[in-house]
């Protein structure tokens, strides 16, 4: 089992057995299998159902193991839903087609606020709830605020695949995709090695039980698989919802069985030996008592108001979320209401998917240009034909590296998507090789600093190319200077980014020692500098002459020393003159400095020109207490 930090929880509510007391070793075989695979399956829904795992990974992987054992040595005892047989069995030619008894419909979408209030209004009237429509211009309506607002069941739109799982007297016997919702593919051997996918439901199950819901890939497991494709020298996925895709459509299920798939219950299809609950909410949380994964962020409201602050409750929480959804769903949540209510063509009259802003867009790359960083790294930028994107208008995606653009294999005219989630910086995640124009080109890294015209050097173990002009180079003199200003460096309040291009490119300012050599008039010539702008950033230049060893370190941005090592090395040094001269040696002895760090320190040092700007700084009053 993979750790995460949040997963599936059912409602505190939802019975925990007591564990069992552990049966002795000594009991007869059959006897002791039974137990291993009650326990492997109550420690399962534990951990996959109510997010509450009591016993260690490697605790579980012993009983299985055990359990694993004992079945080869007694085959008799051998069952179908025996834990052990998620493993995947034999591969298909084909997945054979499944008729679904009931249609496994589509969802209508609403983008914004009216959407949803006119979705509320419909529901309202088609349940005979109003009288009459609201003014058009008044998005709350009185039927919002009134007694009989309609109560819905709010949920999240996960970013999956729709799967229909068939128990018959509790047991898994069919899994099926959606297909073109009458009829879908039998991928039963592959859901069976889904983990969070129980083969038996737990307490009563109803005779025939079809459970609808999301196949989909946490995050952190996406990443974790990605990682492994790509050590393996296999193809990586583009998103999560790719990834749990091209896994499901294996025709060999031991290709499936290690690929990190989840799931979440959120509708039922046929249902025999057994009442549909009143309300949708309801239904959920009977999902989870049966042992089925039900996420917990979900909620029931009435009226338009609910809904929306629904909607923007999740919207904010969104990229925290550890799994990829693409809107919430609002679902009328008494089922009478529902049947009242029907379909239209292949979409329920009674449910709503509100989107999110899409995260992935697809446009073309204009251009693959070259930034160069603090430390000289130089970063390929795809220039992009402006695209709107989760949420703001993008037109610069990273590259990473070299080696990126020859995996994602990115040319010049290419259409790609890009994707942009939170505040992370957006990144080029596949071509879309079909749309490939005849004068495409090859991204050819240049040898040359676009900036300072230093040589570009690759070491062979690293996947960055450097400049290797140090300060020389306008660029990286920027970025050091921003460094050296920055917050938790220097604190110099007022010297950003514009500032100190102009301040680089008029030849004004060289190093950091530079700057406490300024005066007003020259910052106040500045291109859209006020006076008092001047005055203000000279005044936090002058304050920031007083600091801490540790600050100043840091502000140096010496490779691969942070905050964290500044402190170690000023704790251990004590005064800076002591870290002047330290070696390579006398470096390895701090806390957490290891060859790498102490090399880069050392390197730094041994460079005359670093040396320089730090006695001019002390020359120029900056100081702490030693
Ligand atoms: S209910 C009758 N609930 O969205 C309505 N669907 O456009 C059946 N989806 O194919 C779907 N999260 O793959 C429902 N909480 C959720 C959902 C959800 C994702 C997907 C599902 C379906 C599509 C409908």
């Amino acid at each position: 089992m993979t750790a995460r930090t949040q997963g599936a929880q059912a409602p505190a509510s939802a019975p925990a057995r007591v564990s069992p007391e552990k049966l002795p070793a000594d009991a007869s075989p059959s006897a002791r299998a039974q137990w291993l695979r009650d326990e492997l399956e109550r420690n399962s829904y534990l951990y996959y159902v109510l997010d509450a795992p009591t016993i260690p990974d490697a605790e579980y992987d012993a009983l299985f193991r055990e359990l694993q054992a004992l079945e080869a040595e007694h085959p008799e005892l051998l069952t179908t839903d025996s834990p052990t047989q998620r493993v995947g069995g034999a591969p298909l030619a084909a997945f054979d087609s499944v008729r679904h008894r009931l249609p496994m419909l589509s969802l209508n979408n609403g983008f914004d606020d009216e959407d949803v209030v006119n979705f509320d209004r419909r529901c309202a009237q088609g349940l005979g709830r109003t009288a009459s429509a609201a003014p058009a211009d008044d998005l709350f309506s009185a039927a919002d605020a009134a007694e009989n607002s309609v109560e819905y069941a709010c949920e999240l739109k996960f970013d999956g695949l729709a799967m229909s799982l068939r128990y018959e007297d509790g047991r898994l016997v069919q899994a099926a995709t959606r297909g073109d919702g009458e009829t879908g593919e039998d991928v039963t051997a592959n859901v069976r090695t889904i983990k969070a996918i129980p083969l038996k439901l737990r307490g009563k199950a109803p005779a025939v039980l079809e459970v609808r819901g999301e196949v989909f890939m946490y995050r952190a497991d996406f990443d974790r698989l990605n990682a492994r494709q790509a050590e393996a020298g296999e193809k990586t996925f583009v998103n999560p919802r790719n990834a749990a895709a091209g896994s499901l459509r294996q025709l060999d299920p031991r290709i499936t069985a290690k690929r990190p798939l989840s799931f979440f219950a959120y509708g039922i299809g046929e249902l025999q030996g057994a009442d549909r609950p009143a309300m949708h909410s309801v239904m959920l949380d009977g999902f989870a008592e049966l042992g089925l994964p039900v996420c917990t962020e979900r909620r029931v409201v009435k009226g338009a108001q609910g809904l929306l602050s629904f909607y923007r409750e999740i919207g904010e929480r969104r990229d925290q979320l550890p799994y990829d959804i693409d809107g919430v769903v609002y679902k009328v949540n008494a089922i009478a209401e529902q049947e009242q209510l029907g379909f239209v063509s292949r979409a329920p009259r009674f449910a709503l998917a509100h989107k999110f802003p899409a995260q992935e867009m697809t446009t073309t790359v204009e251009d693959i240009e070259v930034q160069v960083g603090r430390t000289g790294a130089i970063t390929p930028v795809a220039r992009l034909a402006p695209v709107f994107v989760g949420g703001v208008t993008v037109t610069n995606a990273t590259l990473h590296n070299e080696d990126e653009i020859r995996r994602k294999d990115v040319h010049i005219g290419d259409t790609v998507i890009v994707r942009r989630a939170g505040d992370v910086i957006p990144e080029v995640v596949a071509v879309v090789l079909e749309r490939r124009p005849a004068d495409a080109r090859a991204f050819v890294m240049p040898t040359a600093c676009p900036v300072c015209g230093s040589h570009i050097e690759k070491l062979e173990d690293e996947a960055i190319a450097r400049c290797t002009g140090g300060l020389i180079c306008a660029a990286q003199r920027k970025q050091a200077l921003l460094h050296f200003a920055q917050r938790r460096a220097m604190d110099i309040e007022g010297l950003g980014d514009k500032v100190v291009d102009q301040l680089v490119d008029q030849g004004i300012v060289r190093t950091p020692a530079d700057l406490y050599k300024l005066g007003v008039a020259k910052l106040a010539a500045l291109d859209r500098m006020a006076d008092k702008s001047a005055t203000n950033l000279i005044a936090a230049i002058e304050t920031s002459r007083e600091t801490t060893l540790n600050r100043f370190i840091f502000a140096l941005g010496i490779r691969h020393v942070g905050e964290a090592t500044a402190k170690d090395l000023a704790r251990h040094f004590g005064k800076l003159d002591n870290l002047l001269v330290a070696g390579e040696a006398a470096l390895l002895e701090v806390n957490d400095v290891g060859p790498v760090v102490a090399q880069s320190i050392a390197n730094f040092l041994g460079e005359s020109h670093n040396v320089e700007v730090i006695e001019q700084l002390r020359a120029a009053g900056v100081h702490w207490p030693e």
